[in-house]
């Protein structure tokens, strides 16, 4: 499976001003790649609480990071429920927060997750398979042609939306969805590729942001880590589409002026070198504030 490289490592570490001692959390701990940069940056006695939603993935990036000792503190969960994390783990007042939105390649490398329309596997897209029932094959199978149409414009801006739901009731009828594969090639019936974009992009996009509702965690997690920042903390957030990287500029613009520093009010993006060393990160956004 494809190792995980960390976007934007190097604008995340400068970002939250990181110094020797600092407790930090990552919201989305992922492989840890961020995780290890701050844990050596917090030497010798800052903690690092990582957060994750994905089973598999939590245990993976525990063996990677089991150096680190006491430090480093994994927790399996949804950073929608951050507040409840901190309390149950006493954790307050931290001098940096980072959310590195949406899935890593390790899981979307995984075929038996769903994530990934370039390989056959169960229509799934859960990140956890423990807490979490509903299916990417249960909204395809169960969403009526309008909800579904809705649901491509709104999370995958889909410019055929209504095309491709109309082929997903028609086949389902006979047929009901199962595996990605499946989706796919409805879709290729009525959407035929232009240049290196797939055609079905934008609506695994959708299904995925629909499965796990991640605008709703995201913002719900926001206000959460502005309240578990201490004064003079940062918070940094990636974000990889339009849709949650909307949320994430509105939330910081709404803030007094009298609570946070927004330090960037240019967004900061990837290097022309970065996005050639690794594409997943041509659509990466960093934002990042101070609270004061
Ligand atoms: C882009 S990856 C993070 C990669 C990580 N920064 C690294 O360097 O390896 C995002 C990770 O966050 C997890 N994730 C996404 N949404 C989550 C949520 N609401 N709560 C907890 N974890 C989440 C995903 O399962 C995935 O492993």
């Amino acid at each position: 499976m494809p190792d995980h490289v960390p976007v934007l490592l190097s604008e995340v570490l400068v970002g939250l001003h990181l110094t020797a001692n600092d407790n930090v959390i990552d919201a989305t701990l992922g492989g840890g790649g961020h995780a290890k940069a701050m844990l050596e940056v917090c030497a010798p006695n800052g903690k690092l609480y990582g957060i994750e939603a994905d089973e598999r993935t939590l245990q993976e990036t525990k063996g990677t990071l089991n150096s680190f000792g006491q430090r480093f503190i994994p927790l399996h969960g949804n950073f929608r429920n951050l507040e409840e994390l901190a309390k149950a783990n006493n954790i307050s007042n931290v001098q940096g927060i980072l959310f590195d939105l949406g899935v890593s390649s390790m899981t979307i490398g995984d075929p038996t997750r769903g994530f990934s329309f370039q390989a056959d596997g169960p229509l799934d897209m859960r990140f956890d398979q423990s807490a979490q029932t509903t299916t990417a094959a249960d909204i395809v199978n169960e969403y009526s042609a309008l909800q579904l149409v809705q649901l491509f414009r709104e999370y995958g801006e889909e410019p055929v939306a209504e095309r491709i739901a109309q082929r997903i009731i028609d086949e389902r009828r006979s047929q009901p969805f199962s595996t990605t594969l499946q989706l796919v090639t409805a879709i290729e019936t009525v959407k035929h590729r232009r240049g290196r974009i797939h055609p079905a992009t934008n609506v695994f996009q959708a299904l995925r942001i629909a499965v796990n509702d991640e605008y709703g965690a995201i913002t719900t997690a926001l206000p959460a880590a502005l309240r578990l920042l201490a004064n003079g903390g940062r918070l940094a957030v990636i974000t990889f589409h339009s849709g949650e990287d909307r949320i994430v500029k509105r939330w910081m613009k709404s803030l007094p002026d009298a609570d946070v520093t927004i330090n960037t009010k240019h967004v900061i993006a990837p290097t022309r070198q970065e996005q050639l060393a690794n594409p997943r990160s041509r659509s990466a956004k960093l934002r990042i504030l101070t609270k004061i």
